[in-house]
């Protein structure tokens, strides 16, 4: 097998992009907009959507890995480096799905759901700070963010310096050989 499933590839992508989109959003817009801003709830009512579609497309794509025929795993000549890459892949699945499951804790001990969705008119806390799931959203987005860096810098020197073609794995083309 020379590539991953047509389906586990559209959706790494597509995760990829939403993931990296909502760390940028939520540290530097969102969190740097004060409850009592208008645009907070907009800012809001688009992150925990976006999260919660994260949330399901990660669990799907995760069915979809655990289903589907995939290329025998990289060699990079190193068997610890073999195996933290191996162990760095399903990190993801684990990191993603605390980003959003700490999320989703913030929002609910903060009445978010009744308040973003449900219309309620009620104003927001002032902050959220005090909600312990909101320092863990925060940990876990760094660690999501160097997870994200060091995969990017083992993907490029796959690609330009050992030149084995591994950006091809994740992409669409004949998957046999
Ligand atoms: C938030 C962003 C990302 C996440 C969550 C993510 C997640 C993953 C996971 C879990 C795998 C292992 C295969 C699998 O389980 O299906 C993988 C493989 C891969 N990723 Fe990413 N990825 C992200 C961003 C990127 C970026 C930006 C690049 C491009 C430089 C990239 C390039 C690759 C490549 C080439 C593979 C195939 C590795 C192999 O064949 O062993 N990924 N990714
Ligand atoms: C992979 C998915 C997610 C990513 C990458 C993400 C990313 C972030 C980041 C980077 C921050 C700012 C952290 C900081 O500066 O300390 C943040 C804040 C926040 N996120 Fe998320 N998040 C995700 C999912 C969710 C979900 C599913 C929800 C709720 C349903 C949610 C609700 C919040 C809330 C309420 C805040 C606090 C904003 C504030 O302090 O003003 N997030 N998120």
């Amino acid at each position: 097998m020379k590539r991953y499933h047509p389906i586990l590839v559209i959706l790494h992508w597509a995760l990829a992009i939403m993931i990296i989109g909502g760390l940028i959003m939520g540290g530097f817009v969102l969190s740097e907009t004060p409850n009592s801003d208008p645009f907070k709830m907009t800012a809001l009512t688009a992150h925990m959507s976006m999260g919660m579609l994260i949330l399901v497309l990660m669990i799907v794509r995760l069915m979809f890995r655990l289903f589907t025929k995939k290329p025998q795993p990289a060699d990079i000549g190193n068997a610890m480096l073999n195996k933290s890459a191996d162990m760095a892949h399903w990190a993801f699945y684990a990191v993603v799905i605390a980003m959003c499951a700490s999320g989703i804790a913030i929002a609910n001990a903060a009445g978010l759901p009744a308040i973003i969705f449900g219309g309620s008119g009620e104003p927001l806390p002032a902050n959220f700070n005090d909600i312990p799931p909101r320092m863990a959203h925060g940990v876990i987005a760094k660690i999501l963010g160097l997870l994200i860096l060091s995969h990017v810098a083992a993907a490029l020197y796959h690609q330009f310096v050992r030149k084995d073609g591994l950006l091809g794995r994740m992409w669409f083309g004949n998957r046999k050989g």
